[in-house]
């Protein structure tokens, strides 16, 4: 048979790997044609909604619910008192802790869920939440961790035995009432030793502040039980709707086979969406005593106000190195604030997440890590915002303390970092803190990065534009921002990773039709990352039918495999793979038919972009799409008819995607003012699926950075009220702050994943926040800037510049 069209054409008409395909999903956004939570409405569906505390900390005396009952329109308040009986007025965290689902007794954090609602319409809702009567009489208020340490105000009196005795906590032994956990990696007394004995040594303290992921869509969910079936239907904003499943079923006592959760179109997760939430059960029990569908959407205060947070980490450093600038010791201590409950969505052997990455991108030979989590009056959470499991926090941890340690050294921090960096030919490298570093090629990228932006040049004019300002030219200082960072996703390996003992694999099954088209589905969901056209790109290199004739489905508990879903960019490291595995799969039993029709051996053909050929005889072949009509047509002696496969993938460990960046910013000291003049980005995601997608999550990613390291904050006084709990107060950049970046990448493949390819959608935030943070420290550095605290608002940065006297 004679091909019509070039092998190029082939290769191009699959729109597989490497090519910039146009996202298949924004066909339905871009014309207001998603389908998200709020978007459902069911015959007779009512709408939940919470009386929330006022207070802090408070003891419940009383709530009567009579008035709101009389409220036209609501149909029934409920109180922890009646979901006692159920045994729901308390649920498990992700965390090993447990979380009141309504007030019991007290209240911990503003905003906390006291009474739930339940009314014809969200208006009336409304007004039965402010005719409910609630007596609280207020407590000491603990917004700081370490007085909380020191505090005899017991925050959680459900942890402390009636003696006045500590019982272990999830994570073992507590020193406090009000202390979660210590965790610890690396070795203490040969760190102590390196670092006492050591040349040079720099401490820094630092806090990383409270913030939110802010997704534009809210949390909310639709609880549907149908009891004539004995099934729940549950939409909601679920990044890990089969976990949810698991949970609900586990604290309701519904079977699993009768819950279906179907996570629709998501509005943003960030991993804001990935815990279980007081409205979820709420809406559910709602659903149950009415015997009609309950909606709960959340509202901006509400979502900013009490579901997950992120960050919150007191942390200090001490790092030694020799004079010539060889680090040889790390010692990290953090101090968790963690809320009222003890709700991170992290891995069960990792309270404080991969925080022992926070050796970085450096060959450290000796480092320890300790960190305490603390109970305080404020909002539960902890992982979520862009970020696997605390690797923000490590990376922003280290790469200040390169910075305080180039001044106390006095060298250039870029200097530094090079001949600090874990050399290309040390990979898989083995950190002091566990972790098998998988690739990379470190050295390759900083220079390239370093070359583009011409660091010599920069630093020239920099310490021109000094001199300026000490002779009165200027009032404008520049900064000049550098990070290297070494990013750790994809979890994870089911032997070290785990969420309430749910192993961290993932799923892909796909189903080949006669016609030669497919649908393949997945246990991870897409909020924004485009796996509906990337993951089709990786089935088409690996089948070799066209992506456009490839649906990706994910989100549905009823249709899809079972999987621990989307957040810590652990979609392409695992269920990536798990699509490639599968669609290997299908390749071999695609193989053995071709082979039948050919009439050769299954050895003597081969696979060859969309089609297997006889080996040595090209113009011999049959395409895919006629080996799938043949699978579903033709008897074939010995293969089962159909084209299906699955895989459930365990991948052998985590990828560490990397990346280099740079920001040069102008500063007013006089207004405080930064001005971004150039931020370059080169991320090494190993294989790259699609350019385009990966384009804009650096440019997501880096706006989110921003937005962290430049203002945004979940603030709180001494009340523990909270301060920034609307969009007025509460910094969300937009086109107007965000500058142009340029991007830029190096490709290093993952050894162990099958196409090679390592997440990305948390690299730029991870890398991009000490990025922006280093540039505004790095203009206050001439003038002996050492370390100033985020988030860098115009009047925080007014603030350093008037502490080194440059308003004088
Ligand atoms: O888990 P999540 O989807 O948030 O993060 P990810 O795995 O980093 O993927 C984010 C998006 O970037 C997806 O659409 C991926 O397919 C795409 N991507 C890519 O094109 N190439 C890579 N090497 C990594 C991710």
């Amino acid at each position: 048979m004679k091909d019509e069209i070039t092998r190029e054409e082939r290769v191009d008409n699959l729109k597989g790997m490497g090519c910039s395909r146009k996202r298949v999903e924004d066909a339905r956004f871009t014309q207001g044609k998603g389908n998200y939570v709020d978007d459902i409405k069911l015959d007779g569906m009512l709408f939940g909604d919470f009386v929330r505390s006022p207070y802090a900390h408070a003891r419940i005396k009383s709530i009567n619910t009579a008035a709101a009952l009389e409220v036209p329109g609501v149909l029934a308040v409920l109180t922890a008192a009646d979901l006692e009986p159920l045994g729901l007025h308390w649920m498990p965290t992700l965390a090993g802790d447990k979380q009141m689902v309504l007030a019991d007794g007290k209240v911990l954090f503003q905003g906390q869920e006291v009474a739930f609602v339940v009314a014809e319409d969200r208006y009336a809702a409304a007004d039965g939440i402010e005719a409910v009567e609630v007596d609280y009489e207020e407590l000491p208020v603990l917004v700081n961790p370490f007085e909380a340490l020191q505090s005899d105000v017991t925050l959680r009196e459900d942890l402390v035995g009636e003696d006045g005795s500590i019982p272990d906590g999830a994570h073992g032994p507590r020193k406090h009432p009000n202390h979660i956990f210590t965790w610890d990696a690396g070795d203490k007394a040969a760190t102590a030793e390196v670092i006492d004995n050591a040349e040079v040594v720099a401490t820094e303290s630092m806090y990383y502040h409270r913030t939110h992921p802010c997704p534009l869509e809210t949390c909310g969910c639709v609880a549907s039980m149908d009891k004539v079936n004995g099934k729940l239907t549950l939409w909601g904003t679920f990044q890990a709707p089969h976990a949810i499943r698991t949970v609900v079923s586990l604290i309701s006592g519904i079977e699993e086979h009768n819950i279906r959760v179907i996570s629709p179109d998501i509005g943003g997760g960030f991993g804001n969406k990935v815990g279980a939430y007081p409205g979820y059960v709420c809406s559910v029990v709602a659903s149950i005593v009415t015997g009609k569908p309950v909606k709960w959407i959340e509202d901006r205060m509400d979502n900013l106000m009490t579901t997950a947070f992120a960050r919150d980490y007191h942390m200090t450093g001490k790092i030694s190195a020799t004079k010539d600038g060889k680090i040889t010791g790390l010692h990290c201590h953090v101090t968790a604030d963690h809320g009222g409950f003890d709700a991170c969505a992290d891995p069960t052997k990792f309270p404080a997440g991969f925080m022992n990455i926070c050796t970085g991108s450096y060959d450290i030979p000796t480092a320890y890590l300790e960190v305490d989590g603390v109970y305080t009056n404020k909002a539960p959470g902890g992982v979520s915002y862009r970020c696997s499991f605390r690797v923000t926090e490590a990376v922003y941890f280290i790469e200040r303390m390169i910075e305080v340690l180039a001044i106390e050294l006095n060298m250039d921090a870029a200097e530094l970092r090079r001949i600090n960096f874990i050399k290309k030919e040390q990979f898989p490298y083995t950190a002091a803190l566990g972790w098998e570093y998988d690739s990379g090629d470190y050295h390759t990228a900083w220079d390239k990065a370093l070359k583009t932006v011409d660091y010599d040049g920069l630093r020239a004019e920099q310490a021109k534009r000094v001199e300026d300002f000490k002779a009165g030219k200027t009032r404008k200082l520049m900064g000049i921002g550098l990070s290297f960072f070494t990013e750790i996703v994809g979890a994870g390996p089911v032997k070290n990773c785990d969420i309430l003992g749910l192993g961290m694999f993932d799923s892909c099954e796909i189903r080949i039709h006669p016609t030669g088209s497919a649908i393949a589905r997945l246990g991870t969901i897409s909020q924004g990352q485009g796996h509906a056209t990337t993951f089709a790109q990786i089935l088409a290199s690996e089948i070799g039918l066209p992506a456009d004739s490839i649906t990706i489905e994910e989100g549905d508990t009823d249709t899809a495999p079972y999987g621990l879903g989307t957040y810590g960019s652990r979609s392409t490291p695992v269920a990536g793979a798990a699509t490639a595995m599968a669609g290997r799969k299908i390749r071999a039993k695609a193989q053995m038919i071709a082979a039948y029709l050919l009439e050769v051996h299954d050895n003597d053909v081969e696979f060859d972009v969309d089609r297997f050929v006889v080996k040595g005889a090209p113009e011999k072949f049959k395409t895919m799409k006629e080996i799938a009509f043949a699978a579903y047509n033709q008897a074939i002696p010995g293969i089962e008819p159909g084209l299906e496969a699955v895989s459930y993938y365990d991948p052998p460990n985590m990828t560490y995607p990397f990346g280099a960046y740079v920001c040069v910013m102008d500063i007013d000291v006089d207004t405080g003012v930064p001005e971004i003049r150039r931020f370059y980005a080169l991320d090494d995601c190993g294989t790259r699926i699609n350019p385009m997608i990966i384009e804009g999550q650096v440019h997501g990613g880096l706006t989110e950075a921003l937005a962290v390291a430049l203002g945004q904050e979940i603030a709180y006084d001494d009340m523990g009220n909270v301060k920034t709990g609307t969009l007025m107060d509460f910094f969300l950049p937009t086109a107007w702050e965000v500058p142009n970046y340029e991007t830029d990448y190096t490709v290093t493949p993952s050894p162990h994943h099958p196409i090679g390819a390592k997440g990305v959608g948390e690299s730029p935030h991870v890398g991009g926040v000490p990025c922006f943070s280093n540039a505004v420290q790095d203009a206050f550095r001439p003038f002996g800037n050492r370390h100033t605290n985020m988030p860098h608002d115009h009047w925080r940065i007014w603030r350093t510049a008037n502490a080194l006297g440059l308003h004088d």
